[in-house]
């Protein structure tokens, strides 16, 4: 992976290889912590950090349902977060804050555990490949089913939670796929290991609904957003795994992938095996949005304001 220079570790600014831990932190073992994923993108104002408010809002949401005190402000992040883009120079990144349960506490109660955060930020390509957003990925529904919100919390964006995800991953790698797509509790589409999902059929756009055990996505409101005002017709409801493979069009969202064609799922071909054009429109102003180029969206960009270098 690529590196930056500072990573943001309990209120200090320390070297990137510095940003350690103890071996027995609590979160190591029993995956207690929290964390999210966040862009900034290049734009003619300066790194705007997308819908960060959001991002932040669903962070401490997360924490609280696992009862895990933050110890800073929303507001103190914020800052954090954009003294570590400018300290770092860069104009786009991908952001990680993690929170988690650090050293001092075994055992599977964890309140007397301290709450450690560190944000760290790095430049990072498309997640599924530049060439799988122009063209689309293959996909494989996972034999792994998505947690349920009788067993975990799939609102939370928990670290532990992930080793479902992980499992899918790998499954769908070794199988040589792109991506896994996973059912929820009751056979029904959920998403993908790290996106949501969309089946395009007849010019509607169906996506499985909050009770489906879905991560409530960030992009997802913003495309549900954009999708509506460009005048198409979003369904949230169950969405059958066949329909998947009859949809004319199919794509993921996410914050590391961003918006995903997918061609081909279980070696069906989805539509005509290409981007199609209402997952096309999404994606041009979805890019657009996110580079601060459309006037309707620009309050989705939080902007870091950059010191300009003294020449
Ligand atoms: C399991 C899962 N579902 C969905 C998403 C999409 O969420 P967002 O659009 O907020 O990045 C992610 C990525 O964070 C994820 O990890």
């Amino acid at each position: 992976m690529e590196q930056a220079d500072l990573i943001w570790h309990n209120g200090e600014l320390v070297a990137w290889e510095d940003a350690k831990v103890h071996v027995l932190t609590h979160g190591l073992h029993y995956g207690t912590g929290v964390f999210e994923g966040i862009r900034a993108y290049d734009t003619a104002q300066g790194p705007g950090i997308f819908r960060h408010h959001d991002h932040l809002d669903r962070l401490y949401k997360s924490a609280e349902l696992y009862y895990m005190p933050i110890p800073y402000t929303l507001d103190e992040l914020r800052s954090a977060t954009h003294e570590l883009i400018a300290a770092n120079e860069l104009r786009e990144c991908y952001i990680r804050p993690i929170v988690f349960r650090g050293y001092g506490q075994m055992g599977l109660f964890p309140l007397d555990a301290p709450v450690e955060v560190s944000i760290a930020v790095w430049p990072w390509g498309a997640y599924l490949g530049e060439e799988g957003k122009l063209h689309g990925v293959r996909a494989k529904v996972s034999s792994w089913r998505r947690i349920s919100s009788d067993s975990l919390i799939p609102h939370a964006k928990a670290s532990g939670q992930y080793l479902n995800s992980v499992l899918a991953k790998i499954e769908s790698h070794k199988a040589g796929y792109e991506e896994a797509i996973l059912l929820d509790a009751h056979g029904f589409v959920c998403e993908g290991s790290g996106e949501n999902i969309y089946a395009v059929r007849d010019g509607r756009i169906i996506t499985p609904p909050q009770t489906a055990g879905i991560l409530d996505g960030i992009n997802r409101k913003s495309l549900l957003r954009i999708a509506h005002d460009l005048g198409y017709e979003v369904i949230e409801r169950d969405l059958a795994r066949a329909e998947l493979y009859l949809a004319d069009e199919v794509f993921l969202s996410g914050t590391a992938a961003e918006l995903v064609p997918v061609r081909e799922i279980d070696d069906h071909q989805i539509g005509t095996g290409r981007p199609g054009p209402i997952t096309q429109a999404l994606q041009a102003v979805f890019d657009d949005a996110l580079h601060g180029r459309d006037e309707r969206y620009l309050d989705w960009l939080d902007v870091v304001k950059v010191p300009s270098k003294a020449t």
